[in-house]
């Protein structure tokens, strides 16, 4: 007997395009002013600065956001960074409709949207000096091409920030994500079933059940909004890594690693810190060994998020006295509360600010309404000394630029 022919399967990608114009994501609403607030990792001078040491020389940049989804990540690209040219790409029509008139609304003018999938990225002709990536490699059939792709659109010199799910801190998403599957049967790819299963089966769940009190704590305010619930349980394509397989990942795009742009997280004080010993043995580990030790005693951790470079990109390590002494310094814009001796930092991480904290911020304030300023100005004008610069460098309060010879 024959069996019957199997249904046509419908291509991955087109899966997820399916996925997204029904759920749009992020549900975020539309404002008619620019959005609130700063994030460092889309203003492209921290961003640069993150990755090489210094402010970069030039603001006019070529802006890829690739997966730009409903555009709140390229809305803010636009307006926090007004001479870049901003690019959106997404797979979903309806995500880029949405995008488009959030843009449209907040007057970011510099901003601009196509219909164009990262695997096709090769149609356009100009490379990009800076790609964001956020969410979207893990939902590709081939992730592994999906970064060679955008490494292939990557000046030289360029940067790319990329975000992907960890395997760990899902687990008990995995779970549900597999048992919605099974309940919904020949329904799969029925996206609004499979929230009305999900919230069924949550619903129906003891209290202390593991998988429902993951979701009350950690989940469930953003998974009131079904475009949340059905990016996070019913998503038709995802491939979650730990820090092996992502550095495989990396690595196979040809990219150099410039570090997890939530560097708080990947410190191994913030979990041995209690005991000097054994925090010291674990400082004897490779790097790598080191984040895969707070992979594994750390199941918080959800997701990845880096910066990635491609080769030659200057490195300032501001250690010779002669070129810090040239720099031009400024305040990092990324900040809320200034002028004040507490802010919220470039991570939204309240800070008491130092005396001497206040009085190179002011000055650099007062500075950049005439003239940049150098570090030696600066220093002739107070009791400020080389260290305390390095130490706000490095706490990113402030930013540092070579003199234009020095490029
Ligand atoms: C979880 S959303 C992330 C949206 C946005 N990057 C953010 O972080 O807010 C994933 C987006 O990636 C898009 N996407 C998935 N595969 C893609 C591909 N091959 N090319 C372009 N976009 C893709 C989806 O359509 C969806 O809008």
């Amino acid at each position: 007997m024959n069996s019957p022919p199997s249904p046509p399967v419908e291509p991955i990608s087109d899966a997820v395009a399916r996925l997204y114009n029904t759920y749009p994501f992020p549900p975020e609403p539309i404002l008619d002013q620019p959005p609130p607030g700063y994030n460092w990792r889309w203003y492209w001078p921290t961003a640069y600065s993150f990755c090489t040491g210094a402010k970069p020389l030039e603001e006019a940049v070529r802006v890829l956001d690739a997966g730009c989804g409903t555009g709140v990540s390229t809305e803010y690209l636009g307006h926090l960074n007004p001479r870049a040219q901003v690019l959106g790409i997404d797979l979903s029509q309806q995500a880029l409709a949405t995008a488009q008139e959030r843009c449209r609304r907040s007057g970011a003018g510099n901003v601009q949207f196509r219909h164009l999938s990262i695997y096709d990225l090769s149609q356009l002709d100009q490379p990009f000096d800076w790609i964001n990536c956020v969410g979207v490699l893990h939902h590709m059939p081939d992730p592994v091409l999906g970064l060679q792709t955008l490494a292939q659109q990557l000046a030289p010199g360029g940067i790319l920030h990329g975000f992907v799910y960890a395997a760990m801190g899902r687990w008990e998403i995995s779970l549900m994500q597999r048992a919605i599957a099974l309940v919904q049967g020949d329904r799969r790819g029925d996206y609004q079933d499979g929230v009305r299963v999900g919230r069924q089966i949550f619903a129906s769940l003891p209290e202390e059940n593991r998988l429902k009190q993951r979701e009350r704590d950690r989940w469930a305010l953003e998974n009131q909004r079904d475009e949340c619930f059905a990016d996070m349980y019913v998503h038709p394509q995802e491939i979650d890594y730990n820090i092996e397989t992502l550095f495989e990942l990396i690595d196979a795009a040809g990219l150099r690693f410039m570090g997890f742009s939530n560097p708080r997280v990947w410190q191994l004080e913030r979990l041995l810190g209690s005991d000097p010993d054994l925090l010291q043995r674990a400082q004897q580990l490779s790097p790598w060994e080191q984040y895969r030790l707070i992979e594994l005693l750390d199941p918080e951790i959800t997701h990845f998020e880096w910066f990635l470079a491609k080769p030659p990109l200057p490195h300032y390590d501001w250690s010779q006295d002669e070129a810090l002494l040239a720099a031009l310094v400024e305040r990092n814009p990324c900040m809320e509360g200034w002028p004040s001796s507490s802010i919220f930092d470039h991570n939204y991480q309240f800070v008491k600010l130092s005396s001497v904290a206040i009085e190179v911020l002011a000055a650099c304030d007062r500075a950049q309404a005439a003239a940049p300023i150098t570090v030696a100005q600066l220093l002739g004008q107070s009791s400020v000394t080389l260290e305390d610069i390095r130490q706000l460098q490095r706490q990113q309060l402030i930013l540092l630029q070579p003199p234009r010879s020095f490029s």
